[in-house]
């Protein structure tokens, strides 16, 4: 099993939450941190779990620039937008 944590993180919270996660993913060697940042390398290639972490932002989910996670979503994910 393959499991990759994205996440966005302005102040550093959502971060330190998406590396527990990873971290404890990583325990049973599935995880997978990266940073939208990243994104644009971003492979869903033989993902079976995408976990997904933002902060909220003006009452939503932040919305961080750049094309890479949601092209790589787009392309590569069934039912994402
Ligand atoms: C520009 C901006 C807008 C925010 N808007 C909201 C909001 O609408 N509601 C809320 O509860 N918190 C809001 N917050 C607080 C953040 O959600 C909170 O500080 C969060 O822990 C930040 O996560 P981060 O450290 O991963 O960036 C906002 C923070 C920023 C910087």
């Amino acid at each position: 099993m393959k499991a990759l944590v994205t996440y966005d993180s302005k102040l550093g919270n959502t971060e330190q939450v998406a590396q527990t996660v990873a971290d404890t993913l990583g325990e049973e060697g599935i995880g997978q941190l990266i940073s939208v940042d990243e994104a644009d390398a971003l492979e869903l290639e033989g993902v079976d779990l995408l976990v997904l972490g933002g902060p909220t932002q003006r009452h939503g989910l932040s919305r961080p620039s750049g094309p890479g996670l949601s092209s790589s979503l787009a392309g590569s994910c069934a039912g994402c937008s």
